[in-house]
């Protein structure tokens, strides 16, 4: 089961060489489709900043995976005329990581890190006096003899990515002067994400088929133009470049996508509390040993999107599937005979 998970992981959520190098990628605002008034709010502060000739205040980007927080940055970095580093948490193990890295950057860069909450807390240490005082302390020599040294470093801007905002320490949160949540994308703004990547792709694709990735994607945009990506294959072998609703249909199935789009594992989640707890309510860690995930995962992959799309409600005692939507789920996956 872990394995069929990784695997579908991989499928839909995390970045691959492929989306690096076939997809159209936004390099402006105008061509970041959709969060209109986070795109709008960013707009604006990166252009003072540009006028200021000053850095752009700290901030800190979180949401789930994949609504486009690395793209929006390295936006940010292009409107401002300013290179970026871009690094993840994990990557830093030690404090001397990151002082290279700050002591190599130039004036108004942008530090993008990626996956911040992950940090050791040593490394997440340095960057108090960095983002603050644009300075960091060296350690020079060993044993009894070893000084702390306090050095410049140019200022910049740290853009700090995470989808578990609630795993930031207080004393790093505190030094973000902006801190900004991507939402879910609507079918819509989808639909034209999906519109745009086609055009790139040259590939012709109906409203209507769009309209249907949209509606599959999770809110995701990773997702529907991995959707997409598919659908052109399919296109491809049969040697046409016009996609319509069947092939379509035909993507989402190879991706394990269904109609009411969703995947395998929602799948699995909801009809393990269906079968083993009658509808609910559930608590986390039990769904996680019986789906053989972890509760972390669920709570930032599948949940949110479930919850969003009315499958599934929080409650003080767990995880139910709503009153009114039980009959429908009964019958998808159980037939008439489990209708009560
Ligand atoms: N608003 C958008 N308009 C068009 N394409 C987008 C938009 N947002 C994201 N994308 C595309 O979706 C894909 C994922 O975006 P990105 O890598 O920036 O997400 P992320 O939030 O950084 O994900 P992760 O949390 O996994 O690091 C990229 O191919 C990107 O080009
Ligand atoms: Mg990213």
């Amino acid at each position: 089961m872990k394995n069929e998970i990784e695997q579908f992981q991989y499928l839909t959520l995390q970045e691959t060489a492929e989306e690096k190098s076939t997809d159209f990628i936004p390099k402006n605002f105008d061509d970041y489709l959709g969060q209109k008034e986070l795109k709008e709010k960013l707009s604006i502060y990166t252009t003072a900043a540009k006028m200021r000739n000053e850095a752009l205040d700290h901030l800190l980007l979180f949401g789930p995976p994949g609504l486009g927080k690395t793209t929006l940055s390295q936006i940010m970095a292009n409107v401002m005329q300013v290179g970026i580093k871009i690094c993840s948490g994990p990557m830093l193990e030690r404090t001397g990581d990151l002082v290279a890295i700050l002591s190599g950057l130039e004036s108004r860069d942008i530090l993008f890190i990626d996956e911040i909450h992950r940090m050791p807390s040593n490394v997440e240490e340095v960057l108090y006096s960095a983002m603050e005082h644009f300075r960091v302390d060296v350690i020079i020599g060993q044993g009894a003899g070893a000084k702390t040294v306090n050095l410049p470093i140019n200022s910049f801007t740290l853009i700090g990515a995470t989808t578990k905002s609630g795993m930031i320490s207080a004393p790093l949160r505190s030094r973000f002067g902006i801190i900004e949540r991507l939402d879910f994308y609507t079918q819509e703004d989808l639909c034209q994400i999906v519109l745009q990547s086609s055009n790139f792709l040259n590939l012709k694709i109906s409203e209507n088929s769009a309209m249907l990735i949209g509606k599959c994607a999770r809110g995701t945009p990773r997702i529907a133009k991995k959707i997409l990506r598919r659908v052109r294959d399919f296109a491809q072998v049969n040697n046409e470049n016009i996609a319509d609703d069947k092939l379509v249909e035909k993507a989402l199935s190879f991706l394990g996508i269904d109609k009411d789009g969703l995947n395998q594992i929602d799948n699995l989640l909801l009809k393990k509390i269906l079968e083993n707890f009658n509808g609910g309510p559930a608590g986390l860690e039990t769904l996680a040993s019986l789906i053989g995930d972890d509760a972390e995962t669920i709570e930032t992959v599948y949940e949110p999107f479930l919850l969003r799309q009315g499958f599934l409600e929080k409650t003080a005692r767990g995880r139910q599937i709503p009153y009114k939507i039980q009959p429908y789920l009964k019958n998808k996956y159980f037939g008439q005979k489990m209708i009560s």
